[in-house]
């Protein structure tokens, strides 16, 4: 917002838009060099004067004009100080306005994020995670940067894996084992099957015999397979439900059998098919990537050609204007074919595809494999991390009403901070322990600073001295503390459209916790309930204004804001 002030200030000094000028703009990384700076070296040429010249004119031209600021310059630089008796109440205005924290930078765009899109009858693995938390947040931040979002969960519900669990269902299936614990049942199936056809190879014609089947639509396989996709479906849908996370549409690969004919002969009339041993391919040479398989020798389709029918549906049908695709590095090369061949289908829109890649991330050191059946559940990792904060709530504050639900929203947004608060494309060494401290760069340093935050309102009756009309008096809120603090709760937007910009949920995580730290320091500066009224109640608003943005940026990220801990 000081920003935004400044380019206006300075827009009709030098005949330029005030965009032009707010995106010129730093924030300084010390307090003595202000709150905003300018730089003037762009301009010299144009101005055929010295930076240093141009800076002096601007900051005298300021200190006519402009109030509640002290402009200085240093070398080519215009350093703005704004003075905190007179902006303090102006910046809390605007963040406890309603509209705070949502703008309209993506107003008339539709975007399409794929994002969790589990494998049926596999385990919800730790990438689905990371999809589901990555994919989760940006729909959310999306949003409130004024975009229309629709989320798809693109379960991975076809594919020859269903004539492995088919043909192995067949062989040493148990439909009561299947019914109670669907996921582990499907997976000791999975295992055998990896595990008997390698001393017997013509397991996997069996399997390829079963798939082909259910792409002919086979009433009994499909039945089946139905019955698979449902029981699954409803583990996955406990997670979901524990993450609190929705899902706009729910279209599965199988709901593109029918759309992936089109595409297929497409390529074929545009000359894009070729034959390679016996598969049909469509070569990337010019664009030095293997080609792309779009038809298995048996004629039976495969993941590309279900994501190419997938992305037209996204652009024709939904009316995309961009598409997101929340799926780990590991695929990167897929999504890049694919979007070559879009390229070569004459789609231009295949620019405006992105493949959201995030990196690996190891649970207590462990790799997982579900070839192997070495895998970590993900509803024991929840189970556990609840078990965690229980306990230190136990220790902490053993009165607390609603223990349970609060030690679940704790160990899940533990989780969930564990990951977003890193660069998505980095690796993430995660560690239960670490991740559930309260204090360190945690979910649970955030909500518990969240919590003390509302129940210093509520001790300091800040809501009655509202509704009672008490004046904000910004003089209370000069400390270097409290100003640094007003600052960043101003920036929690651009955070925002930072984190949209780059499709990164981590620019708003961080910018949370450094929110907490300068709540902290704040906060150990002085009392904020102290006996002048005046005092509190300003030192009361800058908390409430804090409270706000951090709740709203939690609830963005995925994560819960109990109000007690
Ligand atoms: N089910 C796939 C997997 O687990 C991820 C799907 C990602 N989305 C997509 N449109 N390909 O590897």
């Amino acid at each position: 917002m000081l920003k935004e002030t400044a380019s206006q200030w300075l827009a009709p000094c030098l005949s330029l838009p005030a965009e032009e000028i707010a995106a010129k703009l730093e924030l300084p990384p010390k307090p003595e060099l202000g709150d905003v700076a300018f730089p003037c070296f762009a301009l010299a040429k144009q101005l055929r004067k010295a930076p240093p010249v141009i800076a002096r004119e601007l900051a005298d031209a300021l200190n006519e004009t402009a109030e509640g600021v002290r402009a200085e310059t240093a070398g080519g630089y215009v350093n703005l100080f704004f003075d905190p008796a007179v902006w303090a109440g102006r910046l809390l205005d605007a963040v406890m306005a309603e509209s705070f924290g949502s703008s309209d930078a993506g107003a008339g765009r539709h975007v399409v994020i794929d994002l969790s899109s589990p494998n049926i009858a596999k385990p919800f693995g730790i990438g689905h995670l990371r999809s589901t938390v990555i994919g989760n947040a940006l729909a959310n931040l999306y949003r409130a940067a004024g975009y229309r979002v629709t989320t798809v969960n693109h379960l991975g519900d076809w594919g020859t894996q269903f004539g492995k669990l088919i043909s192995a269902y067949h062989r040493w299936g148990d439909r009561i084992r299947l019914e109670a614990e669907p996921i582990r049942e499907s997976l000791r199936l999975y295992v055998k099957f990896h595990e008997e056809a390698e001393k017997e190879p013509q397991l996997e014609d069996d399997a390829r015999e079963w798939f082909r089947k259910l792409e002919t639509d086979d009433a009994e396989t499909q039945t089946l397979w139905r019955f698979f996709v449902e029981e699954s479906l409803k583990e996955f849908n406990r997670v979901y439900d524990r993450l609190g996370v929705k899902f706009d549409l729910l279209l599965g690969e199988s709901f593109y059998n029918d759309k992936m004919g089109a595409v297929v002969e497409r390529l074929s009339e545009l000359g894009l098919l070729e034959e390679s041993d016996g598969a049909q391919v469509v070569r990337l040479e010019e664009q030095q990537m293997p080609p792309c398989l779009i038809l298995k020798s048996d004629g039976t389709t495969i993941y590309p050609t279900r994501d190419l029918a997938t992305a037209v549906y996204r652009k024709k049908v939904l009316g995309a204007d961009q598409l997101l695709y929340v799926v780990g590095a590991e695929q990167t090369l897929h999504f890049q074919q694919v979007f070559a061949v879009l390229r070569k289908m004459g789609e231009d829109w295949a620019a405006d595809c992105r493949h959201v890649a995030f990196g690996l991330m190891r649970y207590e050191g462990k790799k997982m494999s579900t070839r192997r059946g070495k895998v970590v559940f993900l509803d024991e990792v929840l189970d556990e991390a609840a078990a965690k904060a229980l306990s230190v709530i136990e220790a902490k504050n053993p009165s607390l009403p609603d223990k349970e639900a609060v030690a679940e929203a704790i160990g899940t947004g533990a989780i969930v901070f564990g990951d977003l608060k890193n660069r998505r494309l980095l690796s993430v060494d995660f560690h239960l322990e670490e991740a559930i401290s309260f204090d360190g760069e945690t979910g649970p340093y955030l909500q518990y600073t969240y919590a003390r935050i509302a129940s210093l309102l509520r001790k300091g009756s800040y809501e009655r001295l509202t509704a009672e009309g008490a004046a904000l008096d910004g003089q209370h809120l000069s400390t270097p503390a409290a100003w640094s603090l007003l600052k960043t709760v101003s920036l929690f937007e651009s955070s925002i459209l930072d984190a949209v910009h780059e499709n990164e949920p981590s620019y708003v995580a961080r910018y949370l916790l450094e929110l907490t730290k300068d709540f902290n320091r704040f906060y150990n500066e002085g009392k904020i309930i102290t006996e002048t009224q005046d005092v509190t109640y300003a030192k009361l608003s800058l908390a409430a204004a804090v409270g706000k943005v951090l709740r709203q940026g939690l609830l963005m990220l995925g994560m819960k804001a109990p109000e007690q801990i």
